[in-house]
């Protein structure tokens, strides 16, 4: 087991420590919101705050490291890429919001670009998932098993189809699995494809930071996680992605890059 790892895996524990009680409290205060992209596309004080401070501790523990962020720095302003953070600070900040439930903190760590460490901290529920490149996947310390493998007609797929309704794929992607069921945090989302709740989890446009901790997720429990084409995808550029079982990846695969438009 790589020792460094390990070091800085109970580091970001410790971190979690002092940030979800931060976020916990904080729905009991005053909220400022802006809007970005759209009216639908919020941002708080809250996710702002998180990510600095997220920020501090890795800037303070390795200062040579770089960090990708949802709400401040991104892939463009990076100076190198052999130790590289990704921070979601709220993933599902629309949740967070309105519902004051299923969003979750998102942190990756890649060195030389390849996926070392993973996490997604379901706030409200406390449970963290974590992921280290080689030595499997966990839910607060338990290990995580594969799930069974499961076809597209046999079982649930999440994906935004209020947004996507329009898109061909996606209409396809309804009428060829048993039914659709989403969350409206990747993260969470994700979660329930590791567990088998999900047989796929189907986004477009995500960020680096929505499926950066996915990917080492996926190579742990055997999930297959690409573009919608079926190739690969770039941790540091994001895009649309497919994280699906392996009983019907392929399957989402032919039906996304079917009518890919
Ligand atoms: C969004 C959520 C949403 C997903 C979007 C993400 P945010 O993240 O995860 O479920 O469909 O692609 O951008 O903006 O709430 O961090
Ligand atoms: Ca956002
Ligand atoms: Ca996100
Ligand atoms: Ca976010």
């Amino acid at each position: 087991m790589d020792r460094s790892l390990m070091e800085i895996d109970l580091q970001v524990k410790q971190w979690f420590k002092e940030i979800i009680p931060f976020i916990q409290e904080s729905l009991s205060t005053e909220l400022t919101i802006e809007t970005k992209s759209s009216h639908r596309d919020l941002v708080s004080n809250i996710d702002k705050e998180v990510e600095a401070r997220i920020r501090a501790k890795i800037i303070e523990n390795y200062p040579i490291h770089q960090i990708i962020g949802e709400e401040t720095k991104q892939r463009e302003q990076i100076q190198s890429f052999d130790n590289v953070w990704l921070i979601d600070p709220i993933d599902g900040t629309t949740n967070f919001l309105k519902q004051q439930d299923h969003f979750c903190v998102l942190i990756a760590y890649y060195e030389n670009n390849v996926g070392k460490l993973g996490y997604i901290y379901d706030v409200m529920n406390n449970d963290l998932y974590h992921a280290m490149e080689n030595e499997g996947a966990y839910l607060n310390g338990v290990r995580m098993k594969s799930p069974a493998s499961i076809a597209l007609e046999d079982g649930l797929v999440s994906c935004d189809i209020s947004r996507w309704h329009t898109k061909s794929n996606f209409t396809e992607l309804v009428n060829h699995c048993f039914d659709i069921r989403y969350m409206g945090c990747g993260g969470i989302d994700s979660i329930h494809v590791f567990d088998g709740k999900f047989v796929a989890f189907v986004n477009s446009d995500s960020g680096p930071w929505d499926l950066a901790a996915q990917v080492i997720f996926a190579k742990e429990l055997g999930l297959k996680m690409s573009k919608f084409d079926g190739n690969p995808v770039d941790y540091l550029v994001g895009g649309d992605y497919i994280l699906a079982n392996a009983g019907c990846f392929e399957d989402v695969v032919s039906i996304m890059k079917r009518h890919e438009s």
